[in-house]
């Protein structure tokens, strides 16, 4: 059995609670999870310090950590030539110079990607490296590990949140990681938590799992005062997903639901 955190939408610089970064950690290690996902949005402005800050975040963590940068990573509008030269360099410098790490072990093959550039701002984009990166992420996997993609963006829209962001190029992606065996995306961005399964045809669907803003101050929709994360058990011939919400009376996490799939 393999067991990982996901996280999303830290956004370092809106932190809701004083105490709510150590106690996501203190939550976390105690899982003793096998790895930590990161899907994006670790700062709210890609500042220098926010980055830092970040950084000693994912360094306390025991297990290895997973991540992909999201659209609040990208240098703000004001650095306008850095932002279009080169807008993830400080968080290749500070957080992780792979924009496409992987992680596996006999049961799981982890990929990332990134969706966010200087010139596609709010609904993040896949080009065809990306695409290649989906293609080529698994190669070598055992058979049967669960094949697991990690963006920021959306790739599928959630029937429960018609409306909301997507990647321009995302249906292409999406194919892309049918074809690639992928049946797991956890992905972040909409501040909303929401598990669910989408595809068109049975058999080929793949479970698209978001989680909300983990630590910040900018939930929304039903999620508008809630921190939350996703912690995933996978099993042989199952998948648990956990939601586990931040009650700040108690400066601790909770689950508040579990969600099975079979395998
Ligand atoms: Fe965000
Ligand atoms: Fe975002």
């Amino acid at each position: 059995m393999t067991r990982i955190a996901h996280i999303s939408d830290i956004h370092f610089g809106r932190i809701a609670y004083p105490g709510i970064v150590d106690a996501l950690v203190a939550d976390i290690n105690a899982a003793d999870v096998d790895l930590v996902v990161v899907s994006g949005d670790l700062t709210q402005r890609a500042f220098g310090h926010q980055f830092r800050a970040a950084r000693q975040m994912l360094k306390a963590f025991d297990a290895p950590t997973l991540v992909v940068p999201g659209n609040h990573d990208v240098y703000p509008w004001w650095r306008l030539f850095s932002r279009l030269l080169d807008p993830l360099r400080r968080y290749r410098r500070i957080i992780e110079p792979d924009l496409a790490p992987s992680w596996r072990n006999e049961d799981v093959a982890v990929r990332g990607i990134n969706s966010a550039f200087g010139w596609a701002v709010q609904g993040g984009r896949i080009t065809e490296r990306e695409l290649e990166q989906i293609r080529t992420g698994y190669d070598g996997a055992a058979g049967e590990a669960l094949r697991v993609l990690v963006v920021h963006h959306h790739l599928a829209e959630l029937a429960a949140l018609a409306g909301h962001d997507r990647a321009r190029g995302a249906e292409h992606a999406f194919e892309t990681a049918q074809q690639a065996g992928v049946k797991l995306i956890l992905c972040g961005h909409l501040h909303i938590a929401h598990i669910a399964p989408v595809g068109l045809h049975p058999g080929d669907g793949i479970i698209v799992a978001t989680a909300g803003t983990c630590t910040s101050n900018r939930g929304r929709g039903k999620d508008k005062a809630v921190n939350h994360y996703n912690l995933i058990a996978v099993h042989k011939d199952e998948l648990q997903i956990e939601e586990r919400v931040f009650l700040p009376d108690q400066n601790t996490f909770h689950d508040v639901a579990e969600h099975r799939f079979e395998r």
